[in-house]
Parts: structure tokens; sequence; C-alpha cells
């Protein structure tokens, strides 16, 4: 039986493959079809190599068909809010370095944290991951900005000589900041204004895979429990999860588990339906598994995966109740742009906007405003700009 089974999923396979060559002449909807289809077959084969359990196990098939069907519900039309741009905002430009990273504080304030005039380019680590120009110290220039939500308008700044490559920041709802270095390969957390922090995971300027080490971490998603996720990021390509007072609690994947991620660039939490969706940028996917916030039944599972073939990689994700808003990056020919994307339907639910080099995304804390960044090349393509939720 179980023989069986697995001879009929590499004739699947194989059929899925000879479709995939003349993807050209079918329909979108079927090329995605196939396409996830072919990306299931093929998970399970290397899951089943992996786990070197031979044949596949019929309750295999049955786990990810369980996974697959989420809550398969879409959400009605007419509850999906629509982003609408605020022309003009801020009403006086901004000379930010590039933005990395955006967050709204508890206040409803965006607050954003850029690179000054640092760039990340070929001459910024070498090929173990180490930091090339740690003598030229931290930026010397504030690098987070609360801002006025009407104006866009600077209200403060803070975080001078304390970071060197900025990459991800998030803001509790209790007003702490959490914070990426992906020079210092650590995350930080602090209370805001100050410098010391409260918390620091990673070692300083040194990379690493083992428990204790970060390489180049990307992002951090916050619970309500005080549990946190750190997206560690671009080398190690996992998810790190800790309790509040950081003790390490489980990574994403935990062997034997199976979920390739390459580099994960943004991480939010869905509470209410307790996920965690990772912007899984180079696999141009957003895949949701469980976060074991409520109950560690299937933790660290996908529960969804929305990959579609517009989508492209994704840089930054962003929660909006059960929806989730994301943007992508410059992906070939694809279009720039942003998505609201519903992970129980694992479908792409709207498109709007239209950016160069977008890199982070955040919703306000009361749903009412939705910002976006982007890293550029100067001091105009440096920006964030402001959408309202109609
Ligand atoms: C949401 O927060 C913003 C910024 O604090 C405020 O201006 C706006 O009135 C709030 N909207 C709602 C619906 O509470
Ligand atoms: C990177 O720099 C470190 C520190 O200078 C050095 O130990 C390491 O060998 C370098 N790696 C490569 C591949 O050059």
């Amino acid at each position: 039986m179980r023989c069986i089974l697995f001879v009929a999923l590499l004739v699947a396979l194989s059929v899925a493959a000879t479709d995939a060559i003349g993807v050209n002449h079918l329909p979108e909807a079927s090329l995605n079809l196939n396409e996830r289809f072919f990306d299931e077959v093929r998970e399970l084969i290397k899951r089943r190599i992996e786990s070197k359990q031979l044949p596949m196990a019929a309750s295999d098939a049955l786990a990810l068909q369980n996974q697959r069907s989420y809550e398969n519900v879409p959400i009605p039309a007419a509850s999906v809010p629509v982003p609408v741009l605020v022309e003009n905002w801020p009403t006086d430009q901004h000379s930010f370095g590039q933005v990395t990273a955006v967050s709204v504080d508890p206040e409803g304030n965006p607050v954003i944290f850029h690179r000054a005039d640092r760039y990340w380019d070929v001459n910024t680590f070498n090929e173990s991951n180490i930091y090339y120009l740690i003598e030229y110290g931290p930026i010397k220039e504030k690098t987070i900005y609360v801002l006025d939500p009407k104006t866009g308008a600077i209200k403060s700044g803070w975080g001078s000589d304390m970071f060197y490559m900025p990459h991800g920041m998030a803001i509790d709802a209790h007003g702490n900041y959490w914070i990426t270095d992906v020079a210092m390969h650590q995350a930080f957390k602090f209370k805001p204004f100050d410098s010391k922090p409260l918390l620091v995971i990673g070692k300083r300027f040194r990379p690493g895979s083992s428990i204790k080490h970060l390489c180049k971490p990307t992002s951090i998603a916050v619970a309500t429990t005080g549990e946190f996720f750190i997206a560690d990021g671009y080398c190690n390509s996992r998810i790190l999860k800790f309790n509040a007072a950081g003790k390490l609690l489980r990574s994403i994947p935990q062997p034997p588990e199976f979920l390739s991620l390459q580099v994960p660039h943004a991480i939010t939490l869905l509470e209410h339906l307790d996920l965690l969706c990772i912007a899984d940028r180079e696999n141009m996917r957003v895949v949701c598994p469980k976060a074991g916030l409520k109950s560690s039944h299937g933790e660290g599972q996908p529960a969804a995966t929305i990959q579609e073939p517009d989508l492209g990689r994704v840089f930054g994700v962003s929660a909006y109740g059960d929806l989730v808003f994301a943007v992508n990056g410059p992906t070939s020919m694809l279009p720039v742009r942003g998505f609201t994307i519903d992970p129980r339907s694992e479908a792409i639910i709207g498109h709007w906007g239209e950016f160069k080099n977008p890199h982070s995304i955040a919703v306000s804390v009361n749903g009412s405003a939705l910002y976006v960044t982007e890293t550029g090349t100067n001091h105009q393509t440096n920006r964030v700009w402001k959408y309202v939720l109609a």
C-alpha cells in the first residue's frame, strides 16, 4: 500500500514536471496549480528522503492534506479594506538613508529605521559574513525617527552611535523597540530612547549557526504573550522562537520537520489564527507555519502557503486581523506592488500600490493606516509612503 502510494506520487511528479516544461501554453490558473502541486510533491519526497523513512507513510500524505486545507473559507470581498495612497505625505521631504524598516508605535505614530549614509553592497561583508567596516564605528546620525501620522514630520529621533547596518524593527504593544542589525549579527530589545538594550540575542559581529548565534537576522515579531520570533535571516534561513525572558523555545523548522526557507526576510503574527506568516523571499512565497502560541498542536508545520506567479520575491509582510498585507521587490519582469493576502484561502485577494524597492510594511495598531518604506539610492527614493485603509 505504501509502495503504491509512493509510485503514484512519482508518476504524478513526472506529469507535473512535463506540464511545467510547457507552462507557456497554460492559462495562469492551471500554471499556478501545477507549480503548487509540483512543489508539494517535491517537498514530500525531500522530507521522506531526509527522514530516511522508506517508503513514505500514508500518514504523511494525510498530514500534508490536513496542512493544506486550513479553514478553506474565503473572506467576503466587502470586508477587505483597500489601501488608498495619501498624496503629498509627508508634506516636507525627508533626507533619510535607505529606509530599511517601519513600524507603528502604540500611539499610532509611524516610526522608521534607516541606514543614514550606509549602503549594503559587495564591500560590506566578506565571504564568511564578517562585516568589513567595523573600524568606521556605528552610524553617528540618529537611525530611528518617530513621525507625525498626519504630516509625516519628524517628532523625535534616537539611535545614534548604536547600529552598523540596520535591518528590521518592530514595536510591541508596550512600546518596546525590537531591532535587528545585520552587521552586528544581533537582535535587540530596547526601551525607546535608551541606548542600553534590555535584551540581546546573538554574538556581536560574530555570525554563526549555533543556537547562540545569529547570522544577518532580518526581522522580529512579538506576540501579546511576550513570546517573540526572530527571522535568522540571510544565512541560516530559520526562525527562532523565544519566551518573553529571551530563552530559546524552538527553531522553525526543527529537525526532523521539513520547511525549506530561503531568506525569511520579514515575519508577522496572526494571533487569532495562531500563524506566523513569513516573507520567504527567495522562495517567492508567503508561508505561514503554526506559531504555537495557543496550542502546540502542529507547531512549526506550514498551515498556509501563498505562492502565485505574480508574487515574486516577497520583502515585507504585515498582519491586519486575519489578513496579511505584503510587498514584493524587483523580480524579473513582475510589477513591484502591494498584495492583500488571505491565508485561510491561501489566495491573493487584492493588488495595490506601485513601488521601486520596497523593503518594509507596517499596519497601524488601530488598523487605520499602512506604511511602506523603500531602500533607494538617494533622498528621493529612500522614502516612506502612507496609505489609509478604506
Ligand atoms: C487611529 O490612530 C490614528 C493615529 O493616532 C488616529 O488619528 C485615528 O483617528 C485613529 N482611528 C481610529 C478609527 O481610531
Ligand atoms: C573574513 O574576515 C575574517 C576576519 O577578518 C577572517 O577571519 C575570515 O577568514 C574572512 N573570510 C574570508 C572568506 O575571507
